[in-house]
């Protein structure tokens, strides 16, 4: 599924209908480049399970944000990790529970990653356009 989102309120609105459609133990993997929007629709994903969305924030030091709501919420920002230190986080703890887990630059975990995930694509087309492709779920 292909949509349009014209400013920072729709990406957030996208993610907020996605995170209605998840349930216990889904893995949703986010790509696209800096800038592309990850982290404005983990913002919205998050609001769902009752997370302040101004506690969502860009990976500085936090690789894996733990949210211990009534459904637990891992927001997993692999942005200052490389392919080769991911083994080392273990993943595999957070996808196999009953929490909800969100990766940013998901491709970096790309091994670890269960088959199930879902997938979303954020692609810049003008300055405040953006293109966001959801493999995995409908919305
Ligand atoms: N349609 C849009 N959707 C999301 N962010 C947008 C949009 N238009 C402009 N922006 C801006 O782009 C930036 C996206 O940043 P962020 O969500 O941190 O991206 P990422 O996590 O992918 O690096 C923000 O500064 C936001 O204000
Ligand atoms: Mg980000």
């Amino acid at each position: 599924m292909k949509l349009l989102s014209k400013n920072e309120d729709e990406t957030k609105d996208i993610g907020r209908k996605l995170g209605e459609k998840l349930k216990r133990g889904d893995v949703v993997c986010l790509y696209g480049e800096l800038g592309s929007g990850k982290t404005t629709m983990v913002k919205g994903l998050a609001s769902v399970f009752g997370i302040d969305e101004r506690d969502i924030t860009s990976a500085s030091f936090t690789i894996i944000a733990e949210y211990d709501e009534d459904v637990p919420f891992y927001h997993i920002d692999l942005y200052r990790v490389t392919s080769e230190d991911v083994p080392e986080l273990g993943l595999q703890e957070y996808f196999g529970g009953g929490g909800i887990s969100v990766i940013e630059w998901a491709e970096r975990a790309e091994g670890e990653i269960p088959e199930t995930s879902i997938k979303v694509s954020l692609n810049y087309t003008d300055d405040n356009i953006r293109e966001i492709e959801i493999t995995g779920i409908e919305l």
